[in-house]
């Protein structure tokens, strides 16, 4: 499954404001408000959620994590088939809350893709970013997020532009297919014009879109801040 470009991917998280029916919610303005502007939304929801989720809207909706494992006996694990049957059409890898190491990702990977899935794998630094591109089985994505400013008031545009830089430059230049988002912090339409100019394709917001007092103008600054 390919996602169109630029892209915001809102991520739920396990926010009381998403969760359940609230997510319904959430789901159906961020769905008014991509088609009201014109710009992709992909949204990235806890697993017991996805179908209830997909079957609300027509954006696409993305697992939080997967694991590596097969029908059988993985008490408590996320089946891939499982996902795919609730409505996913990709999933999140390693995000900073719940990160793994490199094996596990391209096992996870190779899971990914056999269910068709669209990938994104997130890089808490530069080393990790480089690590991910030279994988042999590549995600669509990289998702740059430094760890620090996760959840907080400045914007990784704001305040690591040249991590952005870098990471665009160093992935571009090991797996040029494979497109740069970036997150943690990003609030305005004016974050998100600087992280496009810095070179990625989209943004991975959480807490900017959840906790504003109006969640669905919110979605919009930032799709205007990410319109070509
Ligand atoms: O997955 C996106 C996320 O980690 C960024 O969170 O709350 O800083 O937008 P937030």
């Amino acid at each position: 499954m390919k996602v169109s470009t630029p892209i915001l991917f809102i991520n739920f998280k396990t926010y009381e404001q998403a969760t359940g029916q609230k997510a319904v919610l959430l789901a159906k303005a961020a769905e008014e408000a991509s088609k009201e502007v014109g710009v992709s939304v992909a949204l990235v929801v806890q697993a017991v959620d996805l179908r209830l989720v997909a079957n609300s809207v027509s954006l696409p909706v993305f697992a939080q994590h997967i694991d590596p494992v097969n029908y059988g006996s993985n008490t408590g694990h996320i089946l891939p088939e499982a996902i795919k049957e609730a409505g996913a059409v990709g999933t999140v890898l390693s995000h900073a809350e719940n990160k793994q190491d490199n094996e596990f990702i391209e096992a996870a990977i190779v899971r990914a893709r056999e269910q068709d899935f669209a990938v994104m794998v997130c890089a808490e630094d530069l080393e990790r970013a480089k690590q991910i591109a030279g994988m042999q089985n590549k995600p669509d994505f990289i998702a740059v997020e430094p760890p620090e400013l996760i959840g907080g008031d400045v914007s990784v545009s704001t305040a690591r532009p040249e991590f952005i830089t870098d990471s665009v430059s160093a992935i571009k230049e090991i797996s040029p297919e494979i497109d740069v988002i970036t997150g943690a912090g990003v609030k305005s339409k004016a974050d998100a014009r600087k992280a496009v100019e810095l070179g990625t394709v989209g943004l991975f917001v959480a807490s900017g879109i959840i906790k504003a007092a109006d969640s669905k103008q919110a979605i919009i600054g930032l799709l205007n801040g990410l319109k070509k």
